[in-house]
């Protein structure tokens, strides 16, 4: 196993073995540099936070992990293979031959088997006319041919908290959290090596989003699956991940377990996200004054 440079050498560099390493990574739109020299890697089993403001390039960066956009520079390994930075843009695409077409499919089922993505609003990426217990049995048909599913689809939907009264039911019919809970077994149908959670809870009132937390933490304790957790909130990062990247500007400004970054945060810019979070006391003027001088 190579160890990854600069920036990532912190955090996971411990024994367990890695899911996923991603190495230089780069991505320039125009004069903006989304991301700049991205690395790190993730633990099997571990859960890895990407925190940054707005803008710092998290989302780009887990579309190139995905798959869903290119990289001008840069490699993502999963197991050590080297997935490429083209497969899924493919789709869509006209291939020339049907050959090529079940190639193509073939390889993107066992794309999707290594990484899968919840999003911040999963309205967008369920079919409204689909109910939740069709769509699970969908996603396990492509993926799993030929077994019968409707045990597994109790067993996912029991993982979420979720019953046979939403089995039944359309997108619209369920509220943002049990949607999120659908989007989340959705993914785990596929049983995918790592997940990214990009503000996958950031939508959701604090309560619910206190569940899914949980179930989250659940899951990754019966699975092994590992996470890629994305999100600007700190107190969510604190929660449900043991190491985490700040980003900045697209670049990685400091990195390492999490309890430490929060405890003592080495670089200015980690100290003002830090200072960011309202609290008592807190004074946004002297904030936006700080982020200024920065
Ligand atoms: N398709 C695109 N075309 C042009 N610019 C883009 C594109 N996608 C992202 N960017 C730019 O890249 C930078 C990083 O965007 P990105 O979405 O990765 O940020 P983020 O950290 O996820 O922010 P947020 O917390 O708001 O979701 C931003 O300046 C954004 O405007
Ligand atoms: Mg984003």
């Amino acid at each position: 196993m190579t160890t990854a440079t600069g920036t990532s050498a912190g955090p996971l560099a411990g024994t367990a073995k890695t899911v996923l390493e991603v190495l230089g990574l780069h991505r320039t739109y125009g004069s903006v540099r989304a991301v700049d020299d991205v690395s790190f890697r993730l633990a099997e089993g571990g859960s890895l936070g990407i925190v940054g403001e707005s803008g710092s390039g998290k989302t780009t960066t887990a579309r190139i992990v995905v798959g869903l956009e290119r990289a001008d520079e840069g490699r993502v390994l999963i197991h050590g293979r080297d997935r490429g930075d083209r497969g899924d843009r493919a789709r869509g695409t006209a291939h020339g031959k049907t050959q090529g077409k079940a190639h193509g499919k073939a390889r993107r089922l066992a794309r999707a088997r290594e990484i899968q993505m919840v999003f911040q609003d999963p309205f967008l990426s369920l079919d409204p006319r689909t109910t939740v217990g069709a769509a699970l049995r969908e996603t396990l048909a492509l993926h799993f041919p030929g077994a019968d599913h409707a045990r597994r689809i109790t067993e996912l939907l029991d993982q979420v908290g979720l019953g046979s009264r939403e089995a039944d039911a359309l997108p619209r019919q369920l509220s943002g959290g049990q949607r999120q809970r659908v989007a989340i077994a959705r993914a785990l149908a596929v049983e995918p090596a790592v997940l990214v959670l990009d503000e996958a809870v950031a939508a959701l009132d604090v309560s619910v989003q206190a569940q899914i937390l949980n179930l989250l933490f659940d899951i990754r304790e019966q699975t092994g699956i590992g996470y890629l957790f994305i999100t600007h909130d700190l107190g969510v990062v604190r929660c449900v991940t043991d190491d985490v990247i700040v980003m900045r500007s697209g670049r990685i400004v400091e990195s390492g377990p999490t309890q430490q970054v929060l405890a003592d945060p080495q670089h200015p810019y980690t100290r003002l996200l830090l200072e960011s979070v309202p609290r008592p006391g807190w004074d946004p003027r002297s904030i936006a004054a700080a982020r200024r001088a920065l």
